[in-house]
C-alpha cells in the first residue's frame, strides 16, 4: 500500500496558514499564456505567475540566452564585471527616463526597495521614509516594515523612521472626497503631515505608480507630478517602486512615463527578467550616483548581478518592443471593457480599476454600502476558496482580501481575454451566490 505524502511535508509556504494549503498546485511546465500542473490540467495564467512572467512561459530566446550564458560563465564575484552586466546597465540607462543612469543589481524586488531606503538615508542624512498605507515594498525587514500592507504585522513596530500617509484610494477616499473635484486633496494632507513631521527629517517618499496586491489602484492623473513637486520643495527623494509596473505592464516601459516624472530612484524586479531568473535593480539619478564617487557604498550581495540573470534580462529587454507595448494598450482596452460588463452583471463587484494589463476587481457585500467582502486585517476563508475555484476552473489569478487582481502576460490575445472573462463570470456568480445565501 502506498502512503500519499503531501508535497508540502518539508516546506513552509509563503503568505499563508500552512494547514490551509493541503491542496497544493504543482507546476509542471508552461507555454505562452498557459501552464500545466503535474496532473496535466491546463491553467490560463492571468497573473503572470506573480506579476513577473511578462513575456509568458517558454520564451525560446530568453531560454537560449540563459543556456548560452550558463555554458560561458555563471559563477562570478560581484566585484568582477561581465560584458552582460555592463551591457544591461547601459541599456537600463537608455530606457529609464531622465538622468536615471546608474544601476545597482540585486536579487529581488524586496532587496531593491530595502536598498533604496538605505541609499536615501545615506544620501540625504535624514532618517524618515514616508510610505502609503496601502503599499507593499517587499518581505525584508526594511521592505516589509516600510510598506503599509497588513503583512507588516510580522515585524511591527518595524524600522524606526517609517511614517505612513493616506493613499489616493479613490473608491474609498479617506477624506470622503471625489476625484477630480477633490483636486487631489490627499496630497495637501500629505504636505501638512510632512510639515508636522519636519520635512528636513524626511529622506524619501516611496510610491508604487499602480498599487499591486496591497490595493490594486493606480495613482490618479496628476498625482505623481504634484508629488514630484512636493519632494523638490522639501529636498525629499522620490522612490518609484516599479517592481510590478516596470517593463510594459501599464502600456509604457515604466509607469512614471505616463506623467513624464523622473523619480530619484526606480526600483525594478519581476519583468526585468520576466521571472526566468531572479533579479532586481535600483536605477538611480546622477546626483545620487555622484554621492558615491567619493563615499563608500557599503552594500552588495554575493549573487547580485548574477551572469544568468544579466543574460536573461538582456534577452527580455529585446522582447519589450514598441509592438508589444502597443499590444498591452490594445488588450487593456478590451480587458477593461469586458470587466465593466462583468461589474454591471455581478452585485459583488464594487469597483473595476487599473492600468494597462494590471486590473483589479474590488469585491463587496453590497455595492451601495460598499461593505467589503473581507474587511481589512481580518482572516477569512473566502479568498482561498475563490482561488481554489479559479484553479479548478483553469485560471490563475490573485485573490487578497476583497481584491481580485489580474495581470496576464503582455503577449495576451483577445481569445485569452474572452476565456478569462468567461471563467471570471462563473467565479463572480459563485461569490454573488454565497453573499445572497448569507443574507437569507
Ligand atoms: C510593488 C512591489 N514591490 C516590491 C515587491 C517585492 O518583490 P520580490 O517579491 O521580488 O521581493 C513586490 C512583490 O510583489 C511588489 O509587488
Amino acid at each position: 500500500m502506498t502512503t500519499l505524502v503531501s508535497p508540502r511535508q518539508h516546506l513552509l509556504m509563503p503568505w499563508t496558514v500552512q494547514e490551509r494549503e493541503e491542496n497544493v498546485l504543482e507546476f509542471d511546465y508552461g507555454e505562452g499564456v498557459y501552464f500545466y500542473d503535474r496532473q496535466g490540467n491546463r491553467y490560463l495564467d492571468f497573473l503572470s505567475q506573480l506579476f513577473n512572467c511578462n513575456l509568458g512561459h517558454g520564451n525560446r530566446r530568453v531560454i537560449a540566452a540563459i543556456q548560452r550564458q550558463a555554458a560561458k560563465a555563471s559563477c562570478i564575484s560581484p566585484q568582477i564585471f561581465t560584458e552582460e552586466r555592463v551591457a544591461l546597465s547601459k541599456q537600463l540607462a537608455q530606457l529609464a527616463p531622465g538622468d536615471l543612469s546608474k544601476s545597482i543589481f540585486v536579487n529581488s524586488g524586496s532587496e531593491a526597495d530595502d536598498l533604496a531606503f538605505i541609499l536615501a538615508r545615506m544620501v540625504t542624512g535624514r532618517a524618515k521614509i514616508f510610505a502609503k498605507y496601502r503599499s507593499y515594498h517587499g518581505t525584508t525587514l526594511g521592505g516589509l516594515g516600510v510598506g503599509g500592507d497588513p503583512r507588516r504585522a510580522a515585524i511591527e513596530p518595524g524600522p524606526p523612521g517609517t511614517v505612513r500617509f493616506f493613499d489616493p484610494y479613490c473608491y474609498r477616499c479617506d477624506f470622503a472626497k471625489t476625484f477630480p473635484e477633490c483636486s487631489i486633496h490627499c496630497l495637501d494632507a500629505l504636505e501638512r503631515q510632512l510639515q508636522l513631521e519636519n520635512p528636513a527629517t524626511v529622506a524619501a517618499i516611496v510610491v508604487e505608480p499602480v498599487t499591486g496586491a496591497a490595493g490594486g489602484f493606480p495613482l490618479p492623473p496628476g498625482y505623481l507630478t504634484r508629488l514630484r513637486q512636493l519632494c523638490d520643495k522639501y529636498g525629499i527623494l522620490l522612490i518609484a517602486d516599479e517592481v510590478i509596473t516596470g517593463f510594459g505592464r501599464t502600456g509604457k516601459m515604466f509607469a512614471v512615463e505616463h506623467e513624464g516624472v523622473v523619480p530619484d530612484m526606480l526600483t525594478l524586479a519581476k519583468g526585468l527578467t520576466s521571472g526566468y531568473v531572479p533579479m532586481g535593480a535600483i536605477v538611480v539619478r546622477e546626483h545620487i550616483a555622484r554621492y558615491f564617487e567619493t563615499k563608500m557604498l557599503p552594500l552588495g550581495s554575493t549573487c547580485a548581478a548574477h551572469p544568468l540573470a544579466c543574460a536573461a534580462a538582456l534577452a527580455c529587454l529585446e522582447e519589450y518592443t514598441p509592438e508589444l507595448l502597443a499590444n498591452v494598450r490594445r488588450m487593456s482596452e478590451l480587458l477593461f471593457a469586458q470587466l465593466s460588463g462583468l461589474a454591471a452583471k455581478h452585485r459583488c463587484v464594487g469597483d473595476v480599476r487599473g492600468q494597462g494589463l494590471l486590473a483589479c476587481l474590488e469585491l463587496v457585500r453590497d455595492p451601495t454600502t460598499k461593505a467589503p467582502l473581507v474587511p481589512p486585517n481580518t482572516d477569512s476563508p473566502i479568498p482561498l476558496q475563490i482561488r481554489r475555484l479559479a484553479w479548478d476552473d483553469g485560471i490563475h489569478l490573485l485573490v487578497r482580501g476583497s481584491l481580485l487582481i489580474l495581470s496576464p502576460p503582455l503577449i495576451v490575445q483577445p481569445e485569452h481575454i474572452a476565456e478569462a472573462v468567461e471563467k471570471l463570470d462563473r467565479i463572480l456568480a459563485w461569490v454573488d451566490q454565497i453573499l445572497s445565501s448569507q443574507a437569507d
